[in-house]
């Protein structure tokens, strides 16, 4: 893995390119202008100050300063994908149970994005509570003749916050394109719904040494024409294809490594505002990873899967978040 500085020149020539780029094509608009050069100046600072924690050889008191950072930065996330799983009686029952677990838990926030049948039952259920609802899914379209798709107003209708976009699923089973999911992220913003975008590569591309490139693409496709204002009010998700459903977690480096990538590359977009912008891991999270994940300074939470399904399984895990987040906050 290429040092902080070798990927801090790699941002800065991007960012040069994309300049040069839009010159010869004669795109260039005064908002893009103004917004590069707010850019190009915060990243120095950012350069710099990461540079520094590199180059200082981190003791473990940097650490714990950075780590208790990351918190005071960016709320940590711990959200569920239900994917398609449980009925309208099964997720009240889950949310009865799960709510009895996690009522008091403040140190981060709990999301559970379920299908779209049990997000009705689950507006009464956990109205007023901890616990924020999110969707799996929504279309790019207002409204009208679009057969099977969900609006974002029938999310909002139905109290969602949340609504995951790009998950590999999608991506792979629905074809859905990088050109699609812009779209769907654009529209969800619009509506004032906080999208969970997520991007990751497959095993060819990891075995290929191409990983942080595939997902850094990922997010320049879908993020670039998004403003600093509506860029920080996204929650980006790294799901590593062949880490989701396997039993196979990325290791903590390889998690932080990614969760770094996409960092840099946001900071390329955003400036230092990429520092308020929540990363999550999601492959394999269960309660006995969560801790060591969490305690990578770029990784702010986890999308789960299957081990979401169980409430009293998903509240222990959400209680060992919250350790993490109570330790880092008290150093
Ligand atoms: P698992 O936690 O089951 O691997 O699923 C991860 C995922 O796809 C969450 O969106």
């Amino acid at each position: 893995m290429s040092s902080w500085k070798e990927k801090c020149c790699l941002v800065w020539r991007r960012l040069a390119r994309r300049k040069a780029l839009s010159e010869v094509r004669g795109t260039r608009h005064e908002r893009h202008e103004a917004e590069f050069e707010v850019r190009m100046k915060t990243f120095k600072e950012f350069d710099n100050e990461r540079l520094h924690s590199s180059l200082g050889h981190r003791t473990s008191r940097l650490d714990k300063k950075w780590r208790n950072n990351k918190v005071a930065k960016r709320r940590p996330v711990i959200a569920g994908n239900w994917k398609m799983f449980k009925t309208v009686s099964e997720a009240e029952d889950y949310a009865v149970r799960f709510l009895e677990e996690v009522k008091d838990v403040t140190e981060l926030d709990i999301i559970l994005c379920a299908p779209f049948t049990a997000l009705y039952p689950l507006k009464n259920e956990l109205e007023e509570s901890v616990v924020h609802l999110g969707a799996q899914n929504m279309s790019w379209a207002d409204q009208g003749a679009y057969t099977g798709e969900i609006s974002a107003q029938m999310l909002l209708d139905v109290a969602c916050t949340y609504v995951i976009l790009g998950h590999s699923e999608r991506r792979e089973f629905y074809g859905e394109t990088d050109q699609e999911i812009a779209k769907k992220v654009q529209k969800a913003l619009a509506a004032g719904l906080t999208p969970i975008f997520c991007v990751g590569e497959n095993l060819n591309v990891r075995e290929e040494g191409k990983a942080a490139e595939r997902v850094q693409a990922q997010v320049s496709l879908a993020l670039s024409s998004l403003s600093i204002e509506e860029l920080s009010r996204i929650v980006i998700a790294y799901e590593p294809i062949w880490a989701i459903g396997t039993g196979k977690t990325a290791s903590s480096n390889d998690a932080q490594e990614m969760c770094a990538a996409i960092r840099n590359t946001l900071t390329g977009l955003m400036g230092l505002d990429a520092e308020k912008v929540p990363i999550l891991y999601g492959g394999s999270v269960k309660a006995e990873n969560i801790v060591e994940l969490l305690n990578e300074p770029d990784v702010d939470g986890a999308l789960v899967g299957g081990a979401s399904l169980d409430p009293l399984g998903f509240a222990k895990l959400v209680h060992n978040a919250a350790a993490v987040v109570a330790r880092a906050e008290g150093i």
